[in-house]
C-alpha cells in the first residue's frame, strides 16, 4: 500500500498503524514522537491508536501528512527484499547494533549510578531494568541466529526449488515465531518502563555530560529496538509464514 500527501483524515484514521510504517518508515518518527507504539501494537487503526494513547489526531495527521507530502522515506522497500536477504540485514544492522550497544550503556549507567545514584535513586532501577533486557536480548538474538533465521532462509531456498513437501515441514516455523513475538513484547515492555522511570528521558538540574549520554544512548537503543522488532514482527515473520504455506 502506498500512502501519499492526497490522503483525507477519515481515511488516515482508518489505517492500520503498521501498514503505515511500512509503507513510509519516516512515519514512525512521528509514531515515536507522539509515543504511539507501531511494532508491538501496531495492528491497530490509527484513529484507534490516537484516541487509546490521548493523542490529537489532527495535529499527528498534520504531521504525517507532511513526511508524504514532501515525498522523503527511507529508500529501503523492506517488504520487496528476499527472506534471507532481510535476515541478513537484520543481523548485521540491528543484531550487531544491539551486542555492540549493550555493554556500552551498561557501564555507562554504572558509572552514572556511582556519581548520582544517592541523590536520584530511580537510576538503579534504569540499571537493573537495562541489565535484565540486555540479558534478555543476547539469549534473544542466539535463538534467532541459531535457529529461526536458518529456518527462514531454508524457506526460500526450498521455495525456489519447488519441492512442496519440503516447504509444508517448514511451516512449523511457526512455532519459533510466536516465541520471538513474546519476547520482542517483554523487551519492548522493559524499554517502555525506563523510558516512563526516567520521565521520557528528562535529565535532572544536576546531570553531568555522562549522564546525557546515557540518555541519549537509551533513547536511541529503543528507536532502534523499534525498527528491529517492526521488521521481524510486520515483515520477516508475516512473509516467512505466507511462504512456507504456498
Ligand atoms: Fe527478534
Amino acid at each position: 500500500m502506498e500512502v501519499n500527501g492526497n490522503i483525507n483524515q477519515d481515511e488516515l484514521k482508518n489505517l492500520i498503524v503498521k501498514d503505515i510504517v511500512a509503507s513510509n518508515f519516516k512515519s514512525a518518527e512521528v509514531f515515536e514522537k507522539y509515543g504511539i507504539d507501531f511494532c508491538c501494537k501496531g495492528n491497530r487503526p490509527l484513529g484507534q491508536a490516537c484516541q487509546e494513547n490521548g493523542v490529537n489526531m489532527e495535529s499527528l495527521a498534520g504531521e504525517l501528512k507532511n513526511i508524504f507530502e514532501s515525498g522523503s522515506s527511507d529508500t529501503n522497500r523492506y517488504d520487496m527484499w528476499q527472506l534471507s536477504y532481510l535476515a541478513d540485514y537484520i543481523v548485521n544492522n540491528h543484531h550487531s547494533y544491539v551486542k555492540t550497544m549493550s555493554p556500552v550503556i551498561s557501564a555507562r549507567l554504572e558509572k552514572v549510578l556511582r556519581a548520582h545514584g544517592r541523590n536520584h535513586p530511580f537510576l538503579q532501577d534504569v540499571a537493573d531494568l537495562f541489565t535484565a533486557v540486555s540479558r534478555d536480548l543476547e539469549l534473544h538474538l542466539a535463538k534467532e541466529e541459531q535457529v529461526l533465521f536458518p529456518m527462514i532462509k531454508k524457506i526460500d531456498e526450498v521455495k525456489a526449488s519447488g519441492n512442496a513437501e519440503a516447504l509444508e515441514k517448514l511451516s512449523t516455523v511457526s512455532g519459533p515465531i510466536r516465541v520471538m513475538i513474546s519476547e520482542h513484547d517483554r523487551a519492548g515492555d522493559i524499554l517502555d518502563r525506563i523510558r516512563k522511570i526516567t520521565d521520557n528521558y528528562r535529565l535532572p538540574e544536576d546531570a553531568c555530560t555522562t549522564f546525557a549520554v546515557a540518555y541519549k544512548e537509551l533513547d536511541e537503543f529503543e528507536r532502534d529496538l523499534h525498527k528491529h522488532v517492526f521488521l521481524e514482527n510486520n515483515i520477516l515473520f508475516p512473509k516467512s509464514l505466507a511462504s512456507a504455506r504456498a
